[in-house]
């Protein structure tokens, strides 16, 4: 049985959700956010509209389809007007507990064909999915950072999940003109088994002194044709948060190479955060990145 989607919800407007609900509503779904008060709800969607007006400046989307991809967006703080709603996408802070309650709340709205999708980056689907009232009707469905620019999204089932659930997944997916692959329900899916690992290495090159970060990063990009050098991209992610991950990773697998460096742990606890604390590996504080 194929499930159609029509109807979508993005939960929570950050970083993330912000932009998920744009590439839904680009996409011509009907796309409902919802935030936790209705400050963040307008600080999200003003998010929304800054990107599109970015879109349409950079010649990338034209004025007429940034409107009217804002008419399909409607704002809400209340899940009771999430009723009629055929795919709800978590993208709420990485708190498990945060995750669990909102998923209760949600149980007791949606209809009960509705999937439940979650865009965490290190918690586990299955975990999250068997805390709702719905576990085969629960997929993970990862989208990168920035979402309206980044083409892929991994997609996860697990043993519960029914097979026309994971596919539905895809399909709608392809319809965001966006690329799913499928991974494993384990730490860091594909990507960030890969890219973690690497980034942590560049870390411990600079503690190993074998470069300085600037010499590590010309290295990457123009040797090794990385858009980002890695020590740009952890300032990027946020040093706080790719301790986070480190230690939910190693956590699990137990390997060194997942162990977060002590450098890290270092930075972090002065509140070297990356470029949101205005300085991390690099110094960003007159701008100068
Ligand atoms: N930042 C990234 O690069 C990235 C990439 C891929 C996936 N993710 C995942 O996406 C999720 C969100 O991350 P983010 O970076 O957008 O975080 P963020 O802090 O920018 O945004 C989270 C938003 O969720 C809202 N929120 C919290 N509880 C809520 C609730 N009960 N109902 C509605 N809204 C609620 C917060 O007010 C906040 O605006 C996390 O699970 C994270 O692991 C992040």
């Amino acid at each position: 049985m194929t499930i159609e989607i029509k109807k979508v919800a993005v939960l929570g407007c950050g970083l993330m959700g912000s932009g998920i609900a744009e590439v839904c509503a680009r996409a011509g779904f009907d796309t409902a956010v919802m935030e936790v008060t209705a400050d963040l709800l307008e600080r999200g969607l003003g998010r929304i509209r800054a990107s599109l007006d970015k879109g349409v400046q950079k010649g990338g989307v034209s004025r007429e389809d940034a409107d009217s991809a804002l008419g399909r967006i409607r704002g809400t703080t209340d899940p009771g007007d999430l009723k009629d709603v055929d795919l709800f996408i978590e993208a709420v802070i990485e708190n498990i507990g945060e995750k669990e309650k909102l998923y209760q709340v949600l149980s007791k709205v949606a209809s009960p064909d509705a999937i439940f999708a979650s865009n965490t980056s290190s918690l586990s689907i299955t975990e999250l999915a068997a805390t709702t009232d719905r576990p085969d009707r629960f997929i993970g469905l990862h989208f990168f950072n920035p979402a309206p620019r980044m083409k892929l999204v991994e997609t996860v089932r697990t043993l519960a999940t029914l097979p026309e659930v994971i596919e539905a997944g895809e399909a709608f997916i392809r319809k965001l003109g966006k690329e799913p692959i499928r991974a494993p329900d384990g730490p860091g899916f594909i990507v960030n088994r890969l890219l973690i690992p690497f980034l942590l290495d560049a870390i411990r090159m600079v503690e190993a002194k074998v470069a300085e970060p600037e010499a590590i990063d010309k290295a990457m990009t123009l040797g090794a044709g990385h858009p980002m050098g890695p020590l740009a991209l952890l300032d990027f992610v946020g040093l706080d948060t790719s301790l986070y991950i480190a230690d939910i990773f190693y956590g699990e697998l137990r390997e060194a190479r997942f162990a977060p460096p002590p450098l890290l742990k270092r930075m972090v606890a002065l509140g070297y955060l990356g470029r949101k604390s205005g300085r991390g590996f690099f110094d960003y504080s007159a701008r100068s990145r």
